[in-house]
This record gives structure tokens, C-alpha cells and sequence, in this order.
């Protein structure tokens, strides 16, 4: 079985790729059924640093560093079904490797004009792909969803969405459970926040669905 490559992306920093690429990586590795292996590309080192801080004994995905380019060569030799990749904020030859090798790409998105605007890059990227005949199936993750402004209503809606690919039904809300999952070194899973998992459970039913996973 070859291994399904499923990336988190976005130029922009701090829009939750970390945090999503932690929490889809455990779900995965607690179906029980695939290898799952959670790959860090981000020289920053945040799921690396997630993964130190991890207590003892919780059923974690391994964590492995392939944080230049061409270290993701390696990609394929490891004993993983599934690799989740977390990609760094303003690294475009990373974003550019990852692209090339990734079956599904998950452009994070937080629901602010800001955002959106600054995930062109990578949109452009995976674009610039599907033009060549290459295959990759790509769609927007909203995070940090919140009810509050018309403004996330409307990208919230995907009405803003004029690249062409689609926006994940299922949205992350902005909860506390997240940030302290990245913090504590463990999942949502790990805690109490039930809407957090269930979230999270959403997406990866929402990607099986598609035929994606
Ligand atoms: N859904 C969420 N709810 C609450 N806090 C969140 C959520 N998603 C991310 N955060 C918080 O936002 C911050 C940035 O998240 P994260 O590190 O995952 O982003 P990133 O895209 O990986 O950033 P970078 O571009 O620097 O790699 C962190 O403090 C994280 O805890
Ligand atoms: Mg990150």
C-alpha cells in the first residue's frame, strides 16, 4: 500500500497548521488500523516541541523532522500508510516540495480578509500543479471559527472563494482546548472540550468521504 500524503498549509503564520496537522495526526493513529506518522517540515520545530512535552503513555503519533526540502525525498521510506505533514508559514521552496509529493493539501485558513488574501501563495502553488496534470486534492480548513462578524459569516459561507477549490464543510471552532492541547503536548482527545473532538472526528469523516483519506 502506498502512503497517502496529507499536508497543512498556509504561507501565512499562525493560522493553526500546528494545531490541526497535532490533533488530525492523533485521530488517525488512534483509528489503529494505519501507520500514521505526524512529519514536521517546519524548522521552527513546533510539533517536534509538542511532541517533547508529551507525558508519558498517551497513544501520540511519532513526530519526525524533515525540515528542508530536500530531506522530504525521504518521505516514502518510512514505516508509515498515512504521513500528516505541519508546513512552515513563509517558506516557499518547502511549500513548493511539500505541494509536489502531498495527495491532499488542507490550506488553513482563519475567517479574516488577512488570511484569506495571504493564502494565495499556496494557492497558487497547488495550482500551478493540477495545471501541470499533476493530481492533489486540495481544500480550504476553516479554524478559529467564530459566529461574531459578518465578515467570517461570508468566508465562513465560501461565498469570498473565487480560486476554484472547495471549503471544507466542517469548520474549527476557536476553543481553549486547542491552544491547550499544543501547549500540554497531547490531543483534544485528551481533554474534556467534547465539541473540540468532535470537530476534529468531522474533518477526518468529512476527508474519507471524499475519498481523500
Ligand atoms: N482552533 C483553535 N482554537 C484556539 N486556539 C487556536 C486554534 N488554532 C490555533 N490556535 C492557537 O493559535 C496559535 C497558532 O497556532 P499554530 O501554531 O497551530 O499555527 P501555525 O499555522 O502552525 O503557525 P506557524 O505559521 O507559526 O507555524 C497557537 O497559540 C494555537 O494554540
Ligand atoms: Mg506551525
Amino acid at each position: 500500500m502506498s502512503m497517502r500524503v496529507i499536508a497543512l498549509m498556509n504561507e501565512k503564520g499562525g493560522s493553526g497548521k500546528s494545531t490541526l496537522a497535532i490533533n488530525i495526526a492523533t485521530a488517525l493513529h488512534r483509528r489503529g488500523d494505519q501507520r500514521v506518522v505526524l512529519v514536521d517540515a517546519d524548522p521552527q520545530g513546533t510539533a517536534r516541541d509538542w511532541r517533547a512535552a508529551s507525558p508519558e503513555g498517551k497513544e501520540l503519533p511519532p513526530v519526525v523532522a524533515l525540515d528542508r526540502p530536500q530531506m522530504l525525498a525521504s518521505l516514502p521510506t518510512l514505516a508509515a500508510d498515512i504521513a500528516v505533514i505541519d508546513t512552515p508559514a513563509k517558506a516557499e521552496a518547502m511549500a513548493a516540495a511539500v505541494v509536489r509529493i502531498a495527495n491532499v493539501a488542507l490550506v488553513v485558513i482563519q475567517p479574516s480578509g488577512a488570511d484569506v488574501w495571504a493564502s494565495a501563495a499556496t494557492v497558487k502553488l497547488i495550482k500551478s500543479k493540477l495545471d501541470v496534470g499533476g493530481h492533489i486534492d486540495a481544500a480550504f480548513l476553516v479554524n478559529r471559527a467564530s459566529s461574531s462578524t459578518r465578515l467570517s459569516k461570508l468566508i465562513q459561507g465560501g461565498e469570498w472563494n473565487e480560486y476554484g477549490f472547495d471549503q471544507l464543510d466542517t469548520m474549527v471552532g476557536n476553543r481553549t482546548a486547542f491552544a491547550q492541547a499544543l501547549t500540554d503536548g497531547v490531543s483534544v482527545y485528551d481533554l474534556a472540550d467534547g465539541q473540540a473532538k468532535a470537530e476534529i472526528d468531522f474533518v477526518i469523516q468529512e476527508l474519507e468521504g471524499a475519498g481523500w483519506l
